[in-house]
């Protein structure tokens, strides 16, 4: 098989964003944009030779094609091993923890999240190093520098690799090995979680729907839910994943889950409902009539975490990124463990989670994690909320009740303003900056500013330091205001308003949320002019 080297030049916007390089899928499609970036990961790793990667994605499309042109690539540069899910599918924690538990060299994962699919939707390519996690700063920076530099790539003239059969293959002297992308995955589960306790939830009538929004989670959820813990066929639904999510935003919140949502607030309501996003590693929970948001989601599994065999012992520590709910801090500061605050991106948990500093990670954005992989993942926390239901045999909504009870309530939502014309937005962001120091003490629309800061982050286990990573405002009477552009969009910038307010009174720890904020929400808009500079009347999406 031959070996081709192609002559190419550096591609504008070949810059890893939040989690890995995210664009429109046509954009992907263009001569060389694909084959430029992953020569480019091969450069920014040292290069692949004698190397063992993993490689699979969503499904989403072109992951096929993506996947055919990725192997050819790893064989042309002397990849030794590349262990691919079959059909080129592996959720996101499924391929970390096969990169972990492999011991291999790292992986690529081929999903654009919980962006829509399709030739008019959005694709991405994300490196993962050998911890399982997103690459950190310092690998995705000598992978951008490789992208404006790269003058060739190296790719074999084969035919493509049939995907569709568990099993080995080779493609030159590369070792391709397939894997079925559920098997290990279920196995790490089954070693976390307390299978008996939940065969025996199922086995007593405890109802369940689970939305795979035909995204990659349906393969794993049919054989753990349905298969292994025996809960009755037809509780996962859409559940066969689909290059285009059957049309779909896979992006499991109440705006997109809306089904979901509807079913859950209905009269025949199941006992629990959950959802996860594209690669699956975002999770939605949802009880009868009750919502759970991401950030009182990760404190209430801090708080129950010793119920779950593998959390036991307790926990090292917790952490969250900035604009999550403080919901989590309540709970630490009970457990008496540390909680770190962290920018928004899972990568930044990584070196907290290797070091053994932090057991559990959330982030307002629907994830949750533990130390058993290095990405969020989003059947582990249904698991987890299914394994406390099961000890505790308490409804979600009397759950939460009790937790806010013994905790408090930190009410909390997020305003997001898509698609803003970039220099509006940028604007927006540069002039609250710009008047952060002078804030404290003033008054908007009635509420009074205790303390404003820009975040950053110094990791403590590496010493790097993250600039810039959005601004926050705290008002006297425990509310707080975050204001960020999102780093995952594909289109104009997304502006994200995250609102909180704490609440200990328990005469008043069942507000509509929108309600409760409504103060803090009429402060951050006369704090940031937001409505009248983009004008937008509401957020697109409120989660
Ligand atoms: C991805 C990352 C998360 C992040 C989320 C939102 O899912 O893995 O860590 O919280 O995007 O990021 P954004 O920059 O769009 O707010
Ligand atoms: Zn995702």
């Amino acid at each position: 098989m031959d070996i081709l080297t192609i002559e190419t030049s550096p591609i504008d916007g070949q810059k890893p964003g939040t989690s890995g390089l995210r664009k429109k899928t046509r954009t992907f499609m263009e001569p060389h944009f694909l084959e430029n970036f992953v020569q480019s990961i091969w450069t920014g790793i040292g290069g692949v030779t004698g190397k063992t990667l993993v490689l699979g994605g969503d499904g989403r499309y072109f992951s096929d094609r993506a996947a055919q042109v990725i192997l050819r690539m790893a064989a042309a540069s002397g990849a030794a091993k590349v262990i691919v899910g079959q059909n080129a599918l592996l959720s996101t924690p499924a391929a970390s923890n096969l990169i972990r538990k492999r011991k291999t060299d790292g992986g690529i994962i081929l999903s654009a999240s919980h962006n829509p699919g399709g030739p008019d939707g959005d694709f991405g390519v994300k490196f993962n190093t050998p911890n399982g996690g997103p690459a950190a700063e310092g690998v995705t920076s000598k992978i951008h520098e490789a992208t404006k530099e790269i003058s060739t790539y190296r790719i074999m003239e084969a035919q493509d690799v049939d995907l569709s059969t568990p099993g080995t293959q080779s493609l030159g002297r590369t070792e391709i090995e397939i894997v079925d992308p559920v098997e290990d995955y279920a196995e790490l589960m089954s070693q976390i979680f307390d299978f008996d306790k939940l065969r025996a939830l199922f086995a007593g009538g405890f109802t369940m729907r689970f939305d795979a929004m035909h995204a990659v989670t349906g393969p794993y959820a049919h054989a753990i839910l349905e298969g292994m813990l025996g809960a009755p066929v037809g509780t996962v639904v859409n559940g066969t994943p689909s290059p285009d999510f059957g049309g779909g935003h896979p992006d499991p919140n109440p705006i997109w889950a809306k089904t979901l949502m509807d079913e859950m607030h209905g009269s025949d309501a199941p006992d629990f409902g959950a959802a996860s996003d594209g690669d699956g590693d975002r999770n939605m929970i949802v009880g009868r009539n009750c919502y759970v948001t991401p950030s009182d989601s990760v404190a209430v599994l801090a708080a129950n975490a010793t119920l779950v065999p593998r959390y036991s012992e307790g926990l090292a520590g917790v952490a969250r990124s900035m604009p999550t709910s403080r919901a989590l801090d309540r709970v630490a500061l009970r457990l008496d463990c540390d909680c770190y605050e962290t920018p928004t991106g899972w990568k930044f948990f990584g070196n907290l989670l290797d070091a053994g500093r932090a057991t559990l990670c959330g982030e307002e954005s629907a994830g949750t994690g533990s130390d058993h992989v290095r990405e969020k993942d989003g059947l582990w926390a249904v698991l987890f909320w299914l394994n406390i239901l099961a000890e505790r045999e308490v409804s979600v909504a009397d759950l939460m009740a009790d937790h806010w009870r013994t905790y408090g309530r930190n009410y909390y939502s997020r305003h997001d303003y898509e698609e803003v014309d970039a220099d509006v937005a940028n604007a927006l962001v540069d002039d609250l900056r710009g008047k952060l120091a002078d804030l404290p003490g003033q008054t908007f629309a009635g509420q009074t500013i205790e303390a404003a800061d820009e975040f950053a982050y110094d990791d403590p286990i590496d010493g790097s330091r993250a600039e810039a990573q959005g601004l926050r405002v705290t008002t006297t009477d425990g509310g707080r205001i975050v204001v960020r552009l999102s780093g995952t969009g594909t289109e104009g910038a997304t502006i994200r308003v995250y609102l909180e307010k704490a609440e200990t009174d328990p005469e008043k720890l069942d507000r509509d949320p929108q309600e409760a904020l409504s103060d803090i929400v009429a402060c951050a808009d006369a704090l940031t002019g937001l409505s009248e500079r983009t004008g937008r009347k509401k957020p697109d999406v409120i989660t």
